[in-house]
C-alpha cells in the first residue's frame, strides 16, 4: 500500500498535536509551526498533501500556496481557516488550493477531506503511469544531446502540460518538426485524444477549407449528401497538427485566426456557429518573416500561433547529435530487419559526422536504414552507407560551413601512415575559437554567434580547450 505523506502547518500547538495523533495512525505526518519552515522541508521530503492554516505568523497561508506550488507543483493543499470567510477561501482556491476546512476542526470531516484529496492524487498517479506506458508504445524516441535539443525537450515537456496553448514549430525539412508535434500531444493530458494532421501544402487550396472545417450537406455540387466532418472537429479534445502552415491561403488564415481566438468556426455552407476545443500545433519550413513582409502570411495569426515558438536547428548545426541518432537508428533497423549489426566503423562515423545533411535527420535515418539493409559484417562500413566514394559536394570540408572552401583543399592528405584526426580537430577548434574571440573583441556571446554555436556550447568548449579569456570584457561575459 502506498504510504502518503502529509504536512500540517499551523501555529496552534494543540491543532498540530491533535492532527499528528489522529492522522499519524494512517499517514506519515510532519508538523510545522510556520510556512517558512514547511517550505524549507519541501526539498528533502516532499509531501503529497499539505494542511495549511491561513492565519500564520510570518508568511501567511495564502502567500505560502504559491511558494509551495512553485517547489512541488503536484502537491495538494487543504486550507484551514479560522472563520468561514468566503473571500479568503476563494482567494486561496484561485491560487491553487484544493479544498478547505473550517476551525474548530471536526476530525471526521478533515479525514474525509484528506481521503478525497488522496484519492485524487492516486488517480493522477495512475493516469501518469498510463501516460508513460502509452508514450512508450506510441512515440518514436526523441534523440539528441545538443544544447538545442535538450532545451527543446524541456520546453516541449512544459508546454505539453497546458493542453490548449498553440505552438509554432519552425525548422528545415527533416529536422523533426512532426516528431516534436506528436511528442507534445502524447505528453499532454489529452494524450488519449486524437492527433490529427493536415498537410496544408498537399491538398488543393479550394479543398483546404472543407477539409479543415468540414461542410454542411448541399454546400456545393459534388458534396457528399450528408455533409462532412472537418479535421478540426475530428481533433476535438486532442491535437490538430497543421503542417506547412505557411502555405495556407489568406482567407483560411483569417478563419483559423478566429478559431484560435474564440474556439468558434463555421462549416463550409453552414450558418450555425460551431465550437470545439483542441490544441493547434503548426509547423513550417518556410520563412514566415518573409511571407509576412510580402503580405502572404497574417502577422496577427503568426503572433497567435507563436505563443510558444520552437525553432529546430538543422542537423549540421548540432553535429553532436549525429552519432547518438545514427546509433539509435541502427538499433531500430537492425531490430526491424532482424539483422544483428553491432556498430558503425570508425571511418564511417567520421564521414557521418562531417556530412552536410541537407535532408537533416530524415536523410540520416534513410542512410542508416540503407546501411543495415546492405551491411553484411558486424559493423556498418562506408561502403554499406554508400559513402565509400563520397561526393565532395555533399561533404562539408571538415564540417566548416560557410566561409570555408568545401573542396577539402588546404587539409593535410591522408597517407598510409594515417592521420591524427582528433588532433586536427583540436587544432582547428583552437584556431577558430581564438579568432572568433579576437573578432568579437572578447565578447563570448558574439564569438559564439560567429561560430554558429550556442553560448553554452561555446563556453564549455573554450573551458575544455583551456582558452583563457584575455580581455576584461570577456571575463565579465563568461564570469
Ligand atoms: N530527435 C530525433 N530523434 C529521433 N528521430 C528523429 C528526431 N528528429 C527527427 N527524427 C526522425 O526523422 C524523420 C523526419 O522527422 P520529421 O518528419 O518529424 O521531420 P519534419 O521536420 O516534419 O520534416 P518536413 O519538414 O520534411 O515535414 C522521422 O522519421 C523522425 O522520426
Ligand atoms: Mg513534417
Amino acid at each position: 500500500m502506498i504510504s502518503y505523506s502529509i504536512y500540517i502547518v499551523d501555529d496552534e500547538e494543540l491543532i498540530r498535536d491533535a492532527s499528528v495523533l489522529t492522522l499519524g495512525k494512517k499517514y506519515r505526518v510532519k508538523a510545522f509551526s510556520s510556512a517558512e519552515s514547511a517550505i524549507d522541508a519541501l526539498r528533502t521530503d516532499p509531501p503529497d498533501l499539505v494542511l495549511l492554516d491561513i492565519g500564520l505568523p510570518g508568511m501567511s497561508g495564502i502567500e505560502a500556496i504559491e511558494a509551495i506550488k512553485a517547489k512541488c507543483p503536484d502537491v495538494l493543499i487543504i486550507m484551514i481557516t479560522a472563520y468561514d470567510d468566503i473571500e479568503t477561501v476563494i482567494s486561496a482556491m484561485k491560487r491553487g488550493a484544493y479544498d478547505y476546512v473550517v476551525k474548530p476542526i471536526n476530525m471526521d470531516a478533515l479525514e474525509l477531506g484528506i481521503a478525497n484529496a488522496l484519492e485524487t492524487i492516486r488517480l493522477r498517479k495512475e493516469v501518469q503511469l498510463l501516460q508513460e506506458k502509452y508514450l512508450k508504445e506510441n512515440l518514436p524516441y526523441f534523440i539528441g544531446q545538443s544544447d538545442a535539443i535538450v532545451d527543446i525537450m524541456a520546453l516541449v515537456t512544459t508546454v505539453a502540460k497546458s493542453p490548449h496553448a498553440s505552438v509554432l514549430i519552425l525548422g528545415d525539412t527533416g529536422t523533426g518538426k512532426e516528431l516534436i508535434a506528436s511528442t507534445i500531444h502524447y505528453k499532454s493530458p489529452h494524450f488519449r485524444g486524437p492527433f490529427v494532421t493536415l498537410n496544408c501544402a498537399a491538398i488543393p487550396e479550394n479543398l483546404v477549407e472543407s477539409e479543415l472545417f468540414g461542410y454542411e450537406k448541399g454546400a456545393f455540387s459534388g458534396a457528399a449528401p450528408g455533409g462532412k466532418q472537418g479535421l478540426l472537429e475530428a481533433a476535438a479534445d486532442g491535437t490538430l497538427f497543421l503542417d506547412e502552415v505557411g502555405d495556407l491561403s489568406l482567407g483560411i488564415q483569417a478563419k483559423l485566426l478566429r478559431f484560435l481566438e474564440n474556439g468558434e468556426y463555421y462549416k463550409v455552407g453552414g450558418t450555425q456557429k460551431k465550437s470545439i476545443r483542441t490544441r493547434v500545433v503548426a509547423a513550417t519550413n518556410r520563412d514566415l518573416d518573409a511571407l509576412i513582409a510580402n503580405g502572404q502570411f497574417r502577422q496577427d495569426l503568426y503572433y497567435r500561433l507563436a505563443i510558444i515558438k520552437i525553432e529546430v536547428p538543422t542537423l549540421s548545426r548540432r553535429r553532436e547529435d549525429i552519432l547518438p541518432m545514427a546509433m539509435h537508428f541502427l538499433v531500430e533497423f537492425s531490430q526491424k530487419l532482424n539483422k544483428p549489426i553491432a556498430g558503425i566503423s570508425p571511418d564511417a562515423q567520421t564521414v557521418l559526422q562531417a556530412m552536410e545533411w541537407k535532408g537533416n535527420v530524415r536523410e540520416l535515418r534513410n542512410r542508416i536504414e540503407r546501411g543495415v539493409l546492405i551491411g553484411k559484417g558486424p559493423e556498418i562500413t562506408l561502403n554499406d552507407l554508400g559513402l565509400d566514394n563520397p561526393d565532395r559536394s555533399t561533404m562539408v570540408a571538415l564540417n566548416a560551413p560557410k566561409g570555408v572552401a568545401a573542396s577539402g583543399a588546404g587539409f593535410p592528405m591522408l597517407s598510409a601512415d594515417g592521420i591524427d584526426l582528433p588532433g586536427l580537430h583540436e587544432a582547428m577548434d583552437r584556431h577558430y575559437f581564438d579568432q572568433s574571440l579576437k573578432m568579437a573583441d572578447g565578447n563570448a556571446t558574439q564569438a559564439a554567434r560567429l561560430l554558429q554555436m550556442s553560448y553554452y556550447a561555446f563556453r564549455r568548449r573554450i573551458d575544455k580547450l583551456k582558452i583563457k579569456p584575455k580581455t576584461p570584457s570577456l571575463k565579465k561575459t563568461i564570469g
